[in-house]
């Protein structure tokens, strides 16, 4: 494993290995104990798209393994200017000692990926949001103990973050149910690749159009924006077409009595989530957020050398 591009990009093993790493991690930050691996190194943090969790976590995670982060957005760099990915990575990996990248699409992250020497990794594409999913297996991990099983079921946009769910949930067993209006399934890509893996797994993928059967006695019930970054225009006409899809307590009472609310965030309550479940006991969210530094400083150890 070189670099971070998709959740393909990773075994099974390694998978485990990131996630057990991150359980030693969590544990040193709460007693308080340093542990710089990375220190002198630097890490460049490319954002051509917004962020809040990602961006805070990876600096932080980055100085907490005694290393720098070095933000950079399309605003304030010659990217925004045009300047092409492939000399962008040449030039960083003289600086950087990894490059995590926040962008439209996943081919400029490969193309990144092929140009530069220093390890690369998904900070979000149209296509994936890898790290997202290893810190919502590691949250689900803490507590449920087992991934292997457990029904996940995912409502509203077949996005980035729902292809990225599919190849995770396929590699750890899960039931892994997306329920998406019609024309809005996720990439078919993903759904196949999740489907080949899953029969080695024992995981169980169904791409789905009604809600019911995806949050019937589910462990897990995840959702996220029904309009991403980029799609800022089509939130009005998505609002309507979604709305069967909004986590809200009536459909929330068909899923198991312990049943655990995550969301990836941010989140616009009254759209995908009312705001009595994402402030319910259920909820997991806010561990969900804090899990993305712990679960990043695992992968950049791992990556980092
Ligand atoms: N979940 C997530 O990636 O959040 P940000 O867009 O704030 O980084
Ligand atoms: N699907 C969302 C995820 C945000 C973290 C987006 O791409 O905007």
């Amino acid at each position: 494993m070189r670099d971070f591009i998709s959740m393909l990009d990773i075994t099974q093993e390694e998978l485990f290995e990131i996630l057990e790493m991150t359980e030693v991690l969590k544990e040193k930050r709460k007693r308080g104990e340093s542990f710089h691996p990375l220190r002198g190194k630097a890490l460049a943090l490319v954002f051509e798209k917004p962020s809040t969790r990602t961006r805070v976590s990876f600096e932080v995670g980055m100085f907490q393994l005694g290393g720098i982060g070095v933000y950079m957005d399309s605003g304030s760099s010659q990217l925004g200017r045009g300047e092409p990915v492939r000399d962008t990575a040449r030039v960083l990996s003289r600086y950087v000692d990894g490059i995590v990248i926040r962008t439209f699409g996943q081919d400029r992250i490969v193309e990144l990926g092929r140009y530069s020497k220093v390890p690369v990794i998904n900070a979000l594409s149209n296509e994936e949001h890898p790290c997202q999913i290893l810190a919502d297996l590691f949250t689900i991990r803490e507590y449920c103990r087992e991934l292997e099983g457990l029904k996940v079921a995912y409502l509203g946009d077949g996005n980035n973050v729902c292809n990225s769910w599919l190849i995770g949930a396929a590699m750890v067993g899960m039931s892994f149910y997306a329920a998406t209006p019609e024309g809005y399934e996720p990439d078919s890509f993903y759904v196949e690749k999740a489907k080949e893996i899953a029969e080695k797994t024992g995981a169980k993928i169904v791409i789905t159009n009604d809600p019911i059967e995806a949050i019937k006695e589910a462990n897990v019930v995840y959702t996220d924006v029904w309009a991403s970054m980029g799609q800022e225009g089509e939130v009005e006409k998505r609002k309507e077409l979604f709305m069967p899809y909004q986590i809200n307590s009536e459909l929330f009472k068909h899923a198991k009595p312990d049943v655990l609310f995550m969301h990836c965030l941010p989140a616009h309550r009254g759209e995908e989530v009312t705001n009595d479940v994402i402030e319910s006991c259920r909820s997991i969210v806010w561990d969900q957020a804090e899990n993305r530094l712990h679960v990043q400083k695992a992968l950049l150890a791992k990556l980092i050398r």
